[in-house]
């Protein structure tokens, strides 16, 4: 794509992007576990075993007070038959609203599988035991910008940040088991987890449990 390349240009230019280039893996929804965190777990296996870059990390999708969507991109912390687990500010705007609205969406993508994982459903603050481990778990920066509990807001000064920060970090030097009590520990317990297989003919595979009761109904859907 060249500079001062437009409109149907660039139309072009990402018509000519390959996607799903493969070798993709096969996926068998009539073989699939009946629950969907086994499933996960092999996928995400598959893509920790064939070296994927920052495979566990997912796009987490809230919406705010006026009902408008928000998304961004966040580690995995955990996944268990509780839901699966991410952490991050409670004052930041995904801790807002998550507070007003306490519903979410994750969506995993691994490129060269051509594998994406959507789920959705309620989310829950962990206990304060919980978050703590999870904010001592983090590196001493990351602790120290938590502290100043500023994320997401404008940044006018860079030099005030630096400051503050190298003020956090010799309180944290001072007491290593300092723990940010709005720090948090969230778990999203899928109503709903879909699982989305590329295929190099187009006729893409997809899954979905619902849960139903304390056990999973699975769905095959139209691509
Ligand atoms: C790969 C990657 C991993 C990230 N992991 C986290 C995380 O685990 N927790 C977090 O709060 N922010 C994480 N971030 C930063 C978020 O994407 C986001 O910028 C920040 O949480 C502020 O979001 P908010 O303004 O919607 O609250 C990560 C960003 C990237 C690109």
């Amino acid at each position: 794509m060249r500079d001062g390349d437009h409109g149907s240009g660039v139309r072009g230019w990402l018509r000519g992007i390959e996607v799903f280039a493969g070798p993709l893996p096969e996926f068998a929804p009539e073989r699939a576990p009946a629950d969907p965190v086994r499933l996960f777990l092999s996928w995400l296996s598959d893509a920790v075993a064939d070296g994927l870059r920052d495979p566990h990390t997912m796009t987490l999708s809230t919406v705010d007070e006026a009902g408008d969507p928000d998304a961004r991109v966040l580690i995995l912390k955990g996944v268990d038959t509780s839901g699966w687990q991410f952490a991050g500010h409670g004052s930041s705007p995904k801790g807002h609203q998550l507070a007003v609205r306490p519903r979410a969406a994750l969506t995993f993508y691994w490129p060269e599988h051509g594998r994406q994982v959507r789920l959705r459903g309620p989310v829950t603050p962990g206990s304060a035991q919980d978050s703590a481990d999870d904010f001592l778990g983090r590196s001493a920066t990351a602790r120290a910008e938590s502290l100043l509990g500023r994320q997401s807001q404008y940044l006018p000064d860079t030099a005030e940040r630096d400051h503050a920060l190298e003020e956090s970090l010799a309180l944290i030097d001072k007491e290593p088991s300092l723990v940010d009590p709005a720090w948090t520990l969230y778990t999203l317990a899928p109503a709903e987890v879909e699982f989305w297989q590329a295929a190099r003919s187009r006729v893409h595979t997809r899954l979905r449990y619902e849960r139903s009761g304390s056990s999973w109904q699975r769905f095959r859907l139209w691509s």
